[in-house]
């Protein structure tokens, strides 16, 4: 089955249970504060499965882009990937368990047609959080499901989340597919021709920096990666096998006259990813913070395995396969084409032209482990992203004194946010009351900036973190002192009116007729979203959560106004 057929069927599957089918959430994840990229299908759907109703309804389920560059260096495997889509269902306080396995059991054995031998099952072995899922286990039994191919695993295995320190969790469980030739009767989740499918994880818990809180609707929340289970369908060995990679790999292929199959999956993975970056309508370009960080490792990464295949002046090549690929189901891409394949180009002529004096330099200093200053070195001058330099010592055996990098690099003040990895492990930040607050104050920010530099100012991008607020907006110039006094006192004149934050649910249409500024449309659910009102003074189309009365969001303080690119201003600001 080709990956556009499984989606489908899948997304007409739990149509008809009554889901409610959603578009994807943008790669980046607008309101929360310490993920740098979608994850899972889970993280756009936070705010709703720790109580908030959706306005689609308690049943939904859609494919999701998502990114996970927390094992970067084991992409050029079989399995690794750092973008992948996932398909996902849940139940918001709806169904839960007996629901979520049978329809699981039909859509794969039915739907699927997946033969019901190489299937195998785990659940949770129970602890001290939660007791061994038995009701799980029966229900699997009463499928057909033999006790010999259902397997009891602890935390390790058998629980999901939260993402990061906080958030929704519970136990799981999970199902398997056989891959090998002869099926063993008796499940070995230690086995690697068992090669995990899907996932139904029983939301019941929202862990706090107080322990785990019981969340008194327990939800289900389900991922299925479309890459692996395609492989699994076609009976390929390699995701890179599928339809899905390769024209990408045929066309990198058609321009080297080497072949290298482990380059050929780390460049078509990560340019693949990068493209998809590219494609958000939030704008990321190589940068050294954040998720532009990771952007250019990505992209430079490619460029530095296209250097072992002799190729040059190909981002863009294999980019334009990727959106041409994928343009059907991403018309985000087609329409960002021109920006994807020039940001792609750039990077890389940028790139290039240091590479090689920085690999000149790197052979020199590479006899032994490297020290900090190096490292610093290559990246200050040759653009060498730190963890380029530690896996290409790490490939002759030497480290890199990390820590003594650390210090360079505070010493030049420079990428105040390299830990865009740790941050991405910690993933899922706690909902804070500040981050709620925060993003109140991002609707004030907004209207306060519409009311001072006119209503062509459009937002471009939002992004919160426990520590400040960052809001980017269309407009064409620097502005003044006095223009961002103005605003800044504004937001704290609304903060002051305590007025009441409501919320009302409508169609997309009806909340644009009623003046409702929407402006990332393809994110909506047309036939129902959520406006939050803030009574002459802000009405916005978004998903929440918000505080209850402007008082709550506290003083507000204007930290930086800066450009992005030309015509996108960013402003960075705070709560107190
Ligand atoms: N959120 C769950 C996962 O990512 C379904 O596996």
């Amino acid at each position: 089955m080709l990956a556009g057929a499984l989606i489908k069927n899948y997304l007409d599957f739990f149509r008809s249970k009554q889901h409610a089918v959603l578009p994807s959430g943008s790669l980046i994840p607008e309101n929360d504060p310490t993920v740098l990229f979608t994850t899972a299908g889970m993280h756009p759907l936070v705010p709703f499965l720790l109580g908030q109703p959706h306005p689609s309804g308690r049943r939904l389920c859609n494919v999701q882009k998502c990114i996970r560059t927390g094992d970067i260096e084991g992409v050029g495997d079989e399995v690794h990937l750092t973008f992948f889509e996932m398909l996902g269902n849940w139940s918001l306080g709806d169904y839960f368990k007996k629901d979520a396995i049978e329809w699981s059991w039909e859509f794969l054995t039915k739907w699927l047609k997946i033969p019901k031998e190489r299937i195998a099952v785990s659940v949770f072995a129970g602890d001290n959080d939660a007791p061994r899922d038995e009701e799980a286990a029966s229900i699997w039994k009463s499928l057909g499901v033999p006790v010999e191919r259902i397997a009891y695993l602890p935390k390790g295995d058998n629980w999901w989340g939260p993402a990061g320190k906080t958030g929704p969790c519970g136990p799981d469980t999970e199902m398997f597919f056989y891959k090998g030739k002869v099926v063993p009767a008796k499940f070995d989740s230690n086995d690697k021709n068992w090669v995990e499918i899907w996932n139904d994880v029983f939301m019941q818990f929202n862990k706090t920096d107080a322990g785990l809180v019981s969340l008194s609707k327990p939800n289900v929340d389900t991922g299925m990666g479309v890459e692996r289970t395609c492989a699994l369908l076609q009976n390929k060995s390699s995701v890179y096998e599928t339809e899905l990679f390769v024209p990408i790999i045929e066309a990198i292929r058609g321009l080297s006259s080497k072949q290298d199959v482990r380059a050929e999956r780390i460049i078509s993975d990560h340019l693949r990813a990068a493209v998809f970056i590219l494609a958000d309508d939030t704008g990321i370009i190589p940068s050294n913070e954040e998720q532009g960080y990771v952007l250019r490792r990505l992209i430079r990464r490619a460029i530095r395995y296209g250097r072992n295949l002799g190729l040059n002046d190909f981002c863009h090549v294999i980019g334009s396969v990727v959106i041409i690929e994928y343009s059907s189901r991403y018309p985000e891409l087609k329409k960002n084409e021109l920006r994807i394949l020039a940001e792609l180009q750039k990077e890389e002529s940028l790139f290039r032209q240091k590479l090689e004096d920085g690999m000149r330099m790197f052979e020199k200093v590479a006899s032994k482990n490297i020290a900090g200053e190096d490292a610093f070195l290559l990246f200050q001058s040759h653009g060498f992203p730190l963890e380029m330099t530690v896996e290409l010592a790490k490939e002759r055996g030497f480290s890199v004194d990390v820590v003594g990098f650390q210090e360079c690099f505070k010493k030049h003040q420079e990428l105040s946010r390299l830990g865009s990895e740790q941050k991405f492990a910690s993933g899922l930040a706690d909902h804070a009351e500040r981050t709620i607050r925060m993003h109140t104050a991002t609707h004030l920010l907004h209207a306060a900036l519409r009311k001072f530099l006119g209503i062509d100012v459009r937002q471009k991008g939002s992004n919160i973190t426990q520590e400040r607020l960052r809001f980017d907006f269309s407009f064409p110039r620097k502005m003044t002192q006095d223009e961002i006094k103005k605003v800044e006192k504004q937001v704290n004149d609304w903060i002051q009116t305590k007025t009441p934050v409501a919320r009302e649910e409508m169609s997309l249409a009806d909340a644009r007729k009623s003046g409702a500024v929407a402006f990332f449309d393809e994110k909506y659910d047309e036939n129902k979203v959520s406006v939050y009102d803030i009574p002459a003074i802000s009405r916005e189309v978004c998903t929440g959560p918000h505080v209850k009365n402007t008082v709550d969001v506290g003083h507000f303080r204007i930290l930086k106004e800066e450009a992005v690119s030309a015509g996108v201003r960013r402003i960075k600001a705070g709560v107190e």
